[in-house]
């Protein structure tokens, strides 16, 4: 075990426990095989015929070949193309083609738990390699419920590879509530309506506007924003007020410095909505995200930060909520 000192825990190079998502369902075709690359590491994706997926390293135990580069699945395994061997769902060797009575039973591939969940697919890491301590929240139910009589589209996506920020930075937006006038031209400072945590998630829901008194979320009737943070990394959206949208914002590390973003949009579907009015509205919905792209992928994690009075109990409270899905155990990653 490495220990390190409190203050270097709190900086956002490491690798944080917690489900984080690698694709949407429909990137993953029946009895398919894809590479990932997610978390410091390869894995290989594959559907076995009952549809289920499961995620493994990619390294065949063999010689090392990558399973997901010419693999194929057979028998609910993943084949290697290198020398024909078996691997099931569970890592497990199950058949080597020239030696069919004696399969490797000593060398395993690491198994990577998996989600689908509303189409979107997660993959849990923690580098303490313990099981999953919670389940990645549905935001129809879990984020929206007062939404649930109402009709949604099919859910919009776009996916931004490869940039230089760390799933904090973007979590953090849940206690940041400031940046909106500033990143995203609201005209009027935001107030806290509701604040809670536990273990596994951070929620605030905030108004915008002199109406709204501090937390009193039936102090007005105007638009709202809440947002549930699962562990670090999902970021759960819900715009409620004349029209609903919901959002997940992922952000899934690749390496210590690099991460892909998901975005997957629902929109409401609204009486007399025509397909003019309905991009118009997907258009409002992502087209804020490039902004804060832009502040993140160039801003310094401030460890501790200067935090003005109204800020303190909300960023504060998150920052030590987040230093949770850092295992003391883990071995620092330098940017
Ligand atoms: S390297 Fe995979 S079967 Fe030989
Ligand atoms: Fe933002």
């Amino acid at each position: 075990m490495t220990s390190v000192p409190s203050r270097e825990r709190l900086r956002p190079h490491w690798l944080p426990t917690g489900w984080f998502q690698v694709g949407w369902s429909s990137d993953f075709p029946a009895q398919g095989v894809r590479p990932l690359r997610y978390l410091g590491g390869d894995q290989v994706a594959y559907r076995d015929s009952s549809g289920t997926l499961h995620v493994l390293d990619a390294y065949c135990r063999h010689l090392g070949g990558n399973l997901a580069y010419g693999g194929y699945v057979e028998n609910d395994c993943v084949v290697c193309p290198f020398h024909g061997w078996h691997w099931n769902a569970e890592g497990r060797n199950t058949h080597i083609p020239y030696q069919p009575d004696r399969p490797n039973r000593a060398r395993t591939l690491k198994v990577w738990p998996v989600r689908e969940e509303l189409g979107v697919v997660y993959m849990w890491h923690d580098v303490e390699g313990r099981e999953p301590a919670w389940e990645p929240p549905n935001i129809f139910t879990d984020v929206a419920p007062h939404t649930a009589p109402l009709e949604y589209y099919d859910a919009e996506r776009v996916k931004f590879d490869g940039l230089t920020l760390h799933p904090q930075l973007v979590s953090e937006n849940a206690a940041d509530p400031m940046h909106f006038r500033f990143v995203h031209g609201a005209r009027d400072f935001p107030v806290y309506l509701r604040l809670w945590q536990d273990d596994a998630h951070y929620f605030s829901q905030i108004g915008f506007g002199r109406k709204w008194r501090e937390m009193e979320p039936d102090s007005h009737d105007g638009d709202t924003l809440s947002i549930l943070v699962a562990g670090v990394g999902l970021d759960y959206t819900a715009l409620s007020g004349s029209s609903n949208t919901l959002i997940l914002l992922s952000t899934t590390p690749v390496d210590a410095g690099t991460s892909d973003m998901f975005q997957t949009v629902w929109l409401e579907k609204l009486p007399g909505d025509n397909p003019e009015m309905h991009s118009t509205r997907l258009d409002q919905a992502i087209s804020q995200l490039p902004n804060d792209i832009a502040i993140w992928t160039h801003q310094r994690f401030e460890d501790p930060p200067a935090l003005a009075t109204v800020e303190g109990r909300a960023l504060g409270e998150f920052r030590r909520w987040a230093r949770t899905f850092y295992p003391e155990s883990a071995d620092a990653v330098s940017l």
